[in-house]
């Protein structure tokens, strides 16, 4: 069955537990822990999921 997209949605747990389509982007946590910056730029177009990422990111490490 076809899943919502979660248009303007930001928030990984909403998505997550409402069942919305999403493209598991969770690698980018072991990318990001593993590269061991200290600041990291991340440098995307609008619309690209910065801050769900971000969202994501924090989930993680509640
Ligand atoms: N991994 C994903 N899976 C499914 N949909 C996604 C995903 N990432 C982003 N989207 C979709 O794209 C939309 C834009 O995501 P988001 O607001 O995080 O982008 P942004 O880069 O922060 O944008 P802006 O530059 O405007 O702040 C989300 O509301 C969602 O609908
Ligand atoms: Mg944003």
């Amino acid at each position: 069955m076809a899943r919502t997209i979660s248009i303007g949605g930001q928030n990984f747990e909403i998505i997550r537990t409402r069942g919305y389509f999403y493209i598991d982007k969770t690698s980018f946590l072991s990318e990001w822990w593993e590269g061991g910056d200290s600041v990291t730029l991340i440098t995307r177009p609008r619309r690209f999921g910065k801050t769900l990422n971000m969202s994501m990111t924090e989930q993680f490490f509640l």
